[in-house]
């Protein structure tokens, strides 16, 4: 990218984790203009349209086996869909008969969006803070971060992800009956930055939520699509979410564009309850973001971009960006590196043996993150890794078309740029 005076920037946050097909592909904004030119608008109470009605059959495919005879509920961005699934996962309680469940579990450390319901089930400490006499508060559990894990663990969390996942059994007792539904990240977003939770973590919460009638929902916005070398994050752990929403990488930024995709379970129980969700924004389902979403989605499986972004592949991008960004543990101020597929992180520390981390009012990676601005890098820098408030590190999601040489060229930029912070 360009500025207005004519910088180059290389996007190694492909804005905030938003781009994965890179931009200015030609055949999106085609589609764009092509469906402007049939139909630019119609409200979903009146009229659907043949593009919501394929790209929905093509995604509901793309989202596998799972949703299978499921629906989905296209939106603006990730807040709009997060906000719907939630008001989903209340309405099918209700349908079911469990009008007393209203409760959403949620975890610690983790985003799942800027609006009151979505920021309310967030665990993000500096997003809320402002708004929190404003927020519904309902119990967060903790989350499986082997770095710096709760339980001084030495098998890399296989153990004490079990104790993660008896921790949501125990809020859910407490609940007494009313939690309707537990939203998590599959792998986490910008808030601890790209932790991948140990094996078997998430398999036990899902058989926890399932005993207990408890909704599952994957908040995909930032990992779905692709973005961690599967079509859906969750396919690591082989699990079955009920809801599942994503955003983000599903328009890959071209237009505003978020999704729910909703299991057969859920959308049978509201048929044949009272028939319709009761939920709605005017700009659902818009047919020109559908558009575009639906070419993205022709476009990334035409050049098998979900393959390239899968890291555990040898020789594909992924593989290769996480090779390069292995190297920056050599830094003195890098504690971790991690991650999956094309959505890494790297944690900062003020000493390596202790894993202290900078004081928070220098700022840390804030300084790296200006320093690679200054060499034409892009970055997305974080703080609150440790405890909400202090721990740094950046989040780094390419988009899956990055080459070989611009991944060595912005591993170089990036370790010049920690040590310049340093
Ligand atoms: C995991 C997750 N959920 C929800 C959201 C909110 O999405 P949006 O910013 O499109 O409203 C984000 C945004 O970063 C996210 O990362």
């Amino acid at each position: 990218m360009w500025d207005a005076d004519g910088n180059r920037y290389l996007d190694l946050a492909g804005s905030a984790a938003v781009n994965f097909i890179g931009h200015g592909v030609p055949e999106i904004s085609s589609a764009m203009a092509d469906q402007a030119a049939k139909i630019e608008f119609v409200h979903t109470s009146q009229f659907t349209t043949p593009v919501a009605e394929e790209y929905a059959e093509e995604l509901l495919a793309f989202a596998g086996e799972n949703f299978h005879g499921g629906a989905v509920y296209f939106t603006c961005g990730g807040s709009e869909s997060i906000e719907t699934a939630l008001k989903l996962a209340r309405q099918y309680q209700v349908e079911v008969g469990q009008t007393f469940r209203h409760q959403i579990l949620s975890r610690e450390q983790s985003y799942h969006g800027s609006t009151l319901g979505a920021l309310s089930v967030s665990g993000n400490k500096r997003r809320r803070e402002m708004y929190l006499p404003m927020v519904r508060e309902f119990a967060r559990v903790g989350m499986p971060y082997c770095y710096r894990c709760d339980f001084d663990c030495t098998d890399g969390c296989r153990n004490c992800g079990q104790q993660y996942a008896a921790e949501l059994e125990r809020a859910i007792e407490a609940s007494n009956g009313q939690t309707a539904a537990f939203i998590f990240e599959p792998v986490s977003g910008a808030t601890l930055g790209a932790v991948v939770p140990p094996p078997g973590y998430l398999q036990s919460v899902a058989e926890i939520c399932r005993r207990h009638g408890v909704l599952l929902i994957a908040d995909e916005v930032m990992t779905g699509m692709g973005r961690t070398g599967r079509n859906f994050a969750v396919e690591h752990s082989n699990v079955a979410s009920d809801i599942l929403v994503t955003a983000k990488g599903l328009s890959s930024g071209y237009a505003p564009l978020g999704a729910v995709i909703a299991s057969k379970r859920v959308v049978d129980a509201i048929a044949a309850g009272s028939g319709a969700f009761l939920h709605g924004f005017t700009y659902n389902a818009h047919p020109i973001s559908l558009a575009a979403g639906r070419a993205v989605l022709h476009h990334l499986q035409a050049k098998k971009l979900v393959e390239a972004a899968d890291s555990s592949c040898p020789g594909t991008t992924a593989a290769q960006f996480k090779q390069a960004l292995e190297t920056l543990r050599a830094e003195e101020a890098v504690g971790d590196v991690r991650g999956i597929g094309l959505l890494w992180a790297v944690e900062f520390v003020s000493d390596k043996a202790s894993k202290r981390p900078f004081p928070v009012s220098q700022n840390f990676a804030g300084s790296v993150g200006a320093a690679a601005l200054k060499r034409g890098l892009l970055v997305y820098p974080m703080q609150g890794s440790v405890d909400g408030i202090s721990g740094d590190h950046l989040l780094l999601a390419p988009p899956a078309i990055v080459t070989p040489d611009q991944i060595a060229w912005s591993i170089e930029r990036l370790a010049e740029s920690i040590r310049e912070a340093k």
